[in-house]
């Protein structure tokens, strides 16, 4: 008997805005054969302040709005709704999807050499626990210093990733993570490696950064290995937003050769 692999299709990709464009880069550099498409939801960001229910309904219309443009399977580069979405809704939405804990997580300890460390990410990450939990379901003896970062995603999404103002929030935000020695530091919302720049300086060399776009790209990949593609490397990228200011935006973060023509949409 032969078994039948079902040739892996367009990948689907959604953050609230520009944070899911970190997951997408490591898409584009690792396997660029893929066929993608970006959701970024600005019209409704920032998420992490923001309840459960409203997430999780954000998290469906997203996946259906991916669905719809021919998305086979998802990866939630949101931190956010990784994190909030409880265990049975996932297998409720309309594409196997992907999050981005369980891959940043698993990176952040093969990376620490002492044991000690810090996660930024949204109120809603933070709240839910859900890095806390997987380090510790993973690792004894850890220690791990979770700090809220409300402040980073308006600045980043309104162009000050690398403002002055920028600096100072993230000097209020370390201060416990550099107090406690943490030699690992997991950007746990997926914005936050577009600010990697003065977050990297702030926290001194020495301190692995984490991506956690990056990683759960990279996880994503890993499992689609062996099973035939059918793309050639097509991109679409669609905001609810406005499409001129997230371009800029894209392009001022990540260079001009990233992204495609933006579209706006109405989900
Ligand atoms: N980039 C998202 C995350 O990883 C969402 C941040 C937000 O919109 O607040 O959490």
């Amino acid at each position: 008997m032969t078994t039948q692999l079902h040739a892996a299709g367009t990948i689907g990709v959604f953050d609230s805005g520009l944070g899911g464009l970190t997951a997408l880069r490591r898409l584009r550099a690792l396997a660029p054969q893929y066929d993608i498409i970006y959701f970024g939801d600005t019209a409704r960001v920032p998420y992490g302040t923001r309840d459960t229910e409203t997430l999780i309904r954000f998290a469906r219309q997203n996946v259906e709005f991916l669905r719809e443009q021919g998305a086979e399977r998802v990866l939630v580069a949101c931190g956010t709704i990784s994190s909030v979405l409880p265990k049975e809704d996932w297998a409720k939405l309309p594409l196997p999807c992907w999050g981005v804990i369980h891959a940043a997580a698993d990176a952040a300890l093969a990376a620490t050499k002492n044991g000690r460390i810090g996660i930024l990410a949204t109120p809603a990450t933070i709240r839910s626990g859900s890095y806390v939990q997987r380090l510790e379901s993973r690792a004894e003896g850890l220690v791990t210093v979770p700090v809220a970062c409300p402040d980073f995603v308006p600045l980043i999404e309104s162009g000050k990733a690398e403002s002055d103002e920028f600096r100072q929030a993230a000097r209020g935000y370390l201060a416990d993570i550099r107090a406690a020695g943490c030699d690992t530091v997991i950007l746990g919302c997926t914005h936050y490696p577009l600010a990697c720049r003065i977050l990297g300086e702030e926290l001194g060399n020495g301190v692995t950064l984490i991506d956690s776009g990056g990683e759960a790209a990279a996880a994503l990949l890993n499992q689609l290995q062996g099973i035939p593609h059918s793309g050639s490397g097509k991109l679409r990228c669609c905001v609810s937003g406005d499409a001129g200011v997230f371009a800029r935006n894209a392009e001022a973060l990540l260079g001009s050769s990233l992204l495609p023509q933006v579209e706006q949409v109405t989900l």
